[in-house]
């Protein structure tokens, strides 16, 4: 594989980015009244505005001729024809077959892997239906009212993003909760004020081996037992997604109640499939097939658009052209909408996990900036907090802004004041202010020249700090598939373009490994004598005091 810096496209934007760097936004504004329509893209359920990025034409040309010369559509093509793209791990990589509703049959190895995914479709509709219609009941025969998901990562964040953003869809039938932290807290929290009669529990485990989703799968099964004083009521009480059926089967969970997953679908990317029970439980199979159809919505666009009009491809240029050829190093995920207040966390797996890699597919050195730190929070909180640092501080932090035209939950006189802040914070982050119209400003004011000159520069707001917006029409089942499956598809295109295998989380490995060998140490009061001084130190610390 010829190295990305060596193509002729890298070299032009790095160049190309010098040139930029010299650039104001609000100039590229000012000369250009028909920047917006250029630089932003209608679609049905959302519209992406990135024209507030320091970009021209000519950066768009060449990060597509980037794209172009990364192969990215032919890469595109790999992944849905199901070639094992898992470079790593050997794998296909095919989330989106389980949201195709065209019917078209879809392969991996010649086989047809359409058929399953259907059969599981209907699996989930059929238990769907009992629980939610009572016709599925606990051990003392009465009808399940709240389902506990235990499972972490991508078996809890999708599925808890997703019942948090379209809790007002929710007809309250069935209350959802979610179990991932090992920190008993969370779960004694949970079961706390539950009747065990009434529960269900989801054991969410691709693997069926984390540790700290059987440490909690084991404590409910504890729970649910010394309640029923009968073994025989697990059947009715739990259920598992999971890949590996041996260890699912053996850890109690019966044969009938076990809900296939496959290994083509990373964790990350898995709420399309029977990890996304808890959503139609909460929310009924139909909102659950149109979460499904709005990500199809995007997954066609994708397929379909040219690259310089293709909503994801353009997010993941954008994202390389702030972070690999002008230095950012993070970025912000702003919702201007409360019931996206898990998006951001969600994001942090997705993007992080996939793409936070420092080698190539074929594992040679990367030399160039990767993906950027994610992170966020609800935006008009985040204003009272950390904006000041997105508006003054030396480092250029890329965000990208996301609310809703129509609020789900319209109360008077609250959108337009979220929206305006929105708009208002895009604007203010693109223009900023200087030192000149800070002085004019405070002269207006009637302020002594003293005080001018003392606070002038403080004022001053640099601008030029790239956002792009992301308005979607109202939060619904369907136009939430379609920016989560916006998101994947950016990621996709990011680890193509920056040569990494983003379907692997190898990374998770060695923590997990040392956590088992202290946790020994840990139940046998033991230091292992070959730790560091500061692992010893601190194990030996928790030792003294706990036992003294
Ligand atoms: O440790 C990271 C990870 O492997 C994620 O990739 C995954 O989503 C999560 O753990 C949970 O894994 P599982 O579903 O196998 O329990």
């Amino acid at each position: 594989m010829t190295p990305r810096t060596s193509l002729a496209s890298w070299k032009k934007l790095v160049a190309h980015a010098k040139d930029m760097k010299q650039q104001h936004m609000s100039e590229l504004f000012d000369n250009d009244r028909a920047r917006f329509d250029e630089f932003s893209i209608k679609l049905s359920p959302f519209m992406l505005d990135y024209s507030k990025n320091l970009i021209s034409k000519e950066t768009i040309k060449n990060l597509v001729a980037l794209a172009k010369e990364c192969d990215v559509e032919g890469w595109r093509e790999k992944m849905f024809n199901g070639e094992r793209i898992n470079y790593t791990e050997d794998r296909a990589v095919l989330h989106t077959a389980l949201r195709d509703r065209s019917n078209k049959p879809i392969y991996i190895d010649g086989k047809l892997i359409s058929d399953h995914v259907q059969n599981a479709l209907m699996q989930m509709k059929d238990f769907t239906e009992q629980v939610r219609s009572g016709l599925w009941k606990g051990y003392s025969g009465k009808r399940i009212t709240d389902v506990v998901n235990i499972g972490v990562g991508g078996s809890n964040l999708g599925p808890q993003m997703v019942t948090e953003a379209l809790k007002q869809y929710s007809d309250n039938n069935i209350n959802v909760h979610y179990v991932s932290n090992v920190d008993g807290t969370q779960i004694a929290n949970v079961l706390r004020p539950l009747n065990p009669e009434r529960v269900l529990f989801i054991i969410s485990s691709k693997t069926f081996t984390t540790t700290e989703t059987m440490t909690n799968a084991k404590t409910a099964m504890n729970w649910l037992v010394a309640s029923s004083f009968d073994q025989s009521a697990i059947a009715q009480h739990f259920v598992a997604v999971s890949s590996n059926k041996k260890n699912a089967t053996e850890f109690g969970i019966a044969p009938a109640n076990i809900f296939d997953m496959w290994d083509w679908v990373g964790g990350r990317f898995s709420l399309w499939s029977a990890i996304g029970l808890p959503i139609a439980l909460n929310l009924g199979f139909e909102r659950f097939i149109e979460l499904l159809e709005g990500a199809h919505e995007i997954d066609n666009h994708f397929c379909s658009a040219p690259l310089e009009k293709n909503a994801p491809v353009i997010l993941a240029l954008l994202s390389v052209w702030n972070c690999t050829f002008l230095g950012a190093r993070s970025q912000a995920i702003l919702p201007y909408d409360q019931s996206l207040h898990m998006l951001s966390a969600y994001l942090q797996q997705a993007e992080m996990e996939s793409n936070g890699k420092s080698v190539t597919m074929k594992g040679d050195k990367i030399t160039y900036p990767t993906v950027p730190s994610i992170w966020g929070e609800l935006g008009i909180n985040g204003q009272h907090a950390f904006y000041q640092y997105l508006h003054q501080s030396n480092n250029i932090i890329p965000a990208d802004f996301i609310g809703s035209v129509e609020s789900v939950t319209p109360v008077q006189g609250h959108h337009e004041t979220l929206m305006a802040n929105f708009f208002a914070q895009t604007q203010a982050l693109m223009q900023g202010v200087n030192e000149e119209q800070v002085k004019a400003d405070l002269k207006a004011k009637g302020r002594t020249p003293d005080y001018i000159n003392k606070v002038a520069p403080h004022k001053v707001h640099q601008g030029n700090r790239p956002t792009n917006s992301i308005l979607m029409k109202r939060i619904s089942p369907r136009s939430l598939g379609s920016l989560i499956a916006l998101y994947e598809q950016k990621i996709f295109v990011q680890g193509i373009i920056l040569q990494i295998c983003s379907f692997d989380q190898w990374g998770v490995e060695l923590g997990k490994g040392l956590a088992i060998k202290i946790q020994a140490e840990l139940e046998s009061k033991s230091v292992n004598a070959a730790h560091d001084s500061s692992t010893a130190g601190l194990i030996s610390f928790y030792h003294e005091c706990k036992y003294g």
